[in-house]
Parts: structure tokens; C-alpha cells; sequence
């Protein structure tokens, strides 16, 4: 049965694509318009086949193989594709299918959403990451480096179908990097799903997906280009992104969910100051989160470096580090002023020498 997430116009649907309306979809409403396909290299192996199998009028698509990894979520890609695009003599009203993880969506969605002034492009996450968290809401971009994610627009795909069978090739750290996000969904909305990801994570539960996607999609329904609520979902990530950004530069190999997780404990010790979180419910996060992602690969003499990208993020203002900060588990509040003095007491709190 597929599972219609209740967002703005039903675009997410969440079960086998094969039940789903793609196959309709294709041979009706976008009959006459050519297909792109965005792959990278792992999901031309393990799922575009599953998908070429299955529907017939895949056949006749152009097939495009992005190379993988976050740094290649790069303009240097995006040209080379805009220009691919250009020779293949695609039109605005052809169709773009991404097929990947978070980079595949992220970066394939700002290729359509740019190309002739937008091009409609449809997102089959295939990283648990991707399903409940970077193929939903909108938000399409590459890296600048050394700072992620900015060049972007927000711009929504005309569906997102999230299939669970996908998930059987993924690697056990990328489900582990997937499921910090949900424990983020949790943590900043939820105190009953945050113990349940906690405790009996099941990933392959279309029942579990659903419900991540469906926190996620209530918050960007009200707030689709985060003016106000829907920064509640970068807890962790002013931190996170700072030492995923490091990390990629010093070629130490880390996933967008572990990096995000680390980025939740140091933003959820700052939150017992700076927010009222209770010290005991901090101790649980740190020690929870500590049993399944261990400790950050830094050190103590790291934190100048991380303090100078998060320095770059684009949520800061002038008051200083926009972090979103935890009152409790299940409950933030959105921009939170942290002085480079408080980031870096809690960051040599949290590292090791
Ligand atoms: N737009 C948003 O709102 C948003 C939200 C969260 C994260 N993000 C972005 O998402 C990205 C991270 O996404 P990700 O974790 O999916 O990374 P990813 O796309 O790099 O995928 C992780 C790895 O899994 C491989 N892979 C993908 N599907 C597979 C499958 N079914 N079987 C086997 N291997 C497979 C990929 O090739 C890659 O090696 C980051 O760039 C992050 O910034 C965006």
C-alpha cells in the first residue's frame, strides 16, 4: 500500500514505486516529455536497473552518471551537466529523475531548477538520509568550498516516491547516517519518536519512514523557505556541517548523518545554558548518541579551523552563531545567539586532546 504524505499537495508518496502513480504518471502526464535520469555511480549499479526493469518507458532516457560523493556536489559537476543537458537538446518542459542519495537530489535538484529557468524534476531517494530528510522540502544546492551547500534555490520536485527496497544495498553506516537526521526530527519535535529511534530503530519500516518524512513535511508546509520554524530542522548542523566541511577538506572520510549527530551534542550542551535543557536530558542525548556514532575524528587544536567555517554559515547575522537550541527533548527553539566564545568552550568540551 502506498502511504501519501499529507504535504502541501500530496507529492510524497511512500512504498513500493511499483504500486505508485510513477508508472501512470510517465505514460500520461509526462508522456511526450523526454527523461533525464541523475545517477550516480553506486545507484547506476544497485538501482537503476531495478527501475529500467520495471518501467517500460525509461527506456528511450537519457542517463546521466554523476560522479559520487559530497565533493563532487560541486558547480565544477553542475556546468558539465548544464552542458550535457545543452547538447542533449533537453526543453523546459522535459523531466530531470533524480536517482540517489542527498548529493544526487540536492545537486540534481538545483541542475532542473536553474536549466532554462526550471526544469520539473521528480526525486527517488534511495539513502535512508535522502527519503526522511535531503529529498523533501525543497532545498536544492552545491558546495562552495570549503563551506557547504552555498549556492541553491528552493525549489520542490513535482513528486518525491520513496521506496524502502532501495535500502537493501545501502551500507550499514549510511543507514547509521540516515538515522541521525531522525533522531533529529525527534529531538526537535518529537520526544516519543526520538526514544523509538533510539531504542527499536527498523529502517526498513515504511511505517517509520513515513512518520520522519511526515515531521519533516508538517514543519516546511508552514514554512517553506525558513523564515522562522523550519530552521528547527539545522539543530546540529551549524556545528555538523562545520566539521563535515573540515573533514571533506582533510579527506577524512565521514557521512552527512554522523557529522550531524557529533553537531547535536555540542549544540545540545549549549542548550543547557543557553536554553534551559535539563542536565540530565543532556546526559541522555550525549550518551545515546555517543553509543551509536562514538566520538568526532578531532581534537582539541580542530576547534580554531571548525570555529572559522561555521563563521561563513548563512544563518548567522550579526548577533553572532544561529544555532537552533533545544528547551527539551522534543522541543527547540529557533535562532540561538552563540557568542565564538561559548561555541568554542563547548567544542573543547566536547574533543579530545
Ligand atoms: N536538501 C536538504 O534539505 C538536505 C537535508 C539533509 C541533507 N542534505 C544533503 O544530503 C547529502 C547527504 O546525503 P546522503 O547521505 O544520501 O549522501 P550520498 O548521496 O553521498 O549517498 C551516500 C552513499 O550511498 C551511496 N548510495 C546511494 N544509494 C545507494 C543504494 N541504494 N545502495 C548502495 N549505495 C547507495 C552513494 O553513492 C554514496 O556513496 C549532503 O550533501 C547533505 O548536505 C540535504
Amino acid at each position: 500500500m502506498i502511504k501519501e504524505i499529507k504535504d502541501d499537495e500530496n507529492r510524497i508518496k511512500i512504498g513500493s514505486i511499483i504500486d505508485s502513480s510513477f508508472g501512470k504518471w510517465m505514460d500520461e502526464a509526462a508522456k511526450k516529455s523526454r527523461k533525464v535520469v541523475f545517477v550516480d555511480e553506486n545507484t547506476y549499479e544497485y538501482c537503476w536497473p531495478y527501475l529500467l526493469t520495471n518501467f517500460v518507458a525509461l527506456k528511450e532516457a537519457e542517463v546521466i552518471v554523476l560522479p559520487e560523493g559530497e565533493e563532487n556536489k560541486s558547480m565544477e559537476v553542475t556546468m558539465q551537466v548544464w552542458q550535457a543537458l545543452s547538447e542533449y537538446k533537453i526543453k523546459r518542459g522535459d523531466v530531470i529523475i533524480n536517482l540517489g542519495g542527498g548529493v544526487v537530489t540536492d545537486m540534481g535538484g538545483f541542475i532542473a531548477s536553474v536549466y532554462k529557468r526550471g526544469v520539473t524534476f521528480i526525486n527517488i531517494p534511495t539513502t535512508l538520509l535522502a527519503m526522511v530528510d535531503a529529498s523533501v522540502g525543497g532545498k536544492t544546492g552545491v558546495n562552495l568550498p570549503p563551506w557547504k551547500n552555498q549556492l541553491g534555490t528552493f525549489s520542490l520536485p513535482q513528486f518525491i516516491f520513496c521506496d524502502p527496497i532501495f535500502l537493501q544495498t545501502l551500507p550499514e553506516k549510511e543507514l547509521r547516517s540516515g538515522r541521525a537526521e531522525m533522531i533529529k526530527h525527534g529531538l526537535i519535535s518529537d520526544a516519543k519518536f526520538y526514544e523509538e529511534m533510539i531504542t527499536k530503530f527498523d529502517p526498513s519500516s515504511e511505517k517509520v519512514i513515513a512518520k520522519a518524512v511526515q515531521l519533516k513535511a508538517d514543519i516546511v508546509d508552514r514554512d517553506p523557505e525558513e523564515k522562522g520554524e523550519r530552521k528547527k530542522l539545522n539543530f546540529g548542523h551549524t556545528v555538523g556541517h562545520a566539521i563535515e566541511s573540515y573533514c571533506t577538506q582533510q579527506k577524512t572520510a565521514v557521512t552527512h548523518g554522523d557529522c550531524v549527530a557529533w553537531g547535536m551534542v555540542v549544540e545540545a550542551y549549549l542548550s543547557k545554558g543557553l536554553a534551559g535543557l535539563d542536565p540530565q536530558k543532556y546526559s541522555a542525548i550525549e550518551r545515546d548518541i555517543q553509543e551509536i556514532y562514538g566520538h568526532p575524528p578531532l581534537h582539541k587544536n580542530d576547534v580554531s579551523a571548525l570555529i572559522e567555517l561555521m563563521r561563513q554559515d548563512k544563518k548567522n547575522t550579526s548577533e553572532g552563531l544561529n544555532c537552533t537550541l533545544l528547551q527539551s527533548i522534543g522541543d527547540s527553539l529557533i535562532d540561538g545567539y552563540v557568542s565564538e566564545e561559548q561555541m568554542t568552550n563547548a567544542l573543547e568540551n566536547y574533543l579530545e586532546n
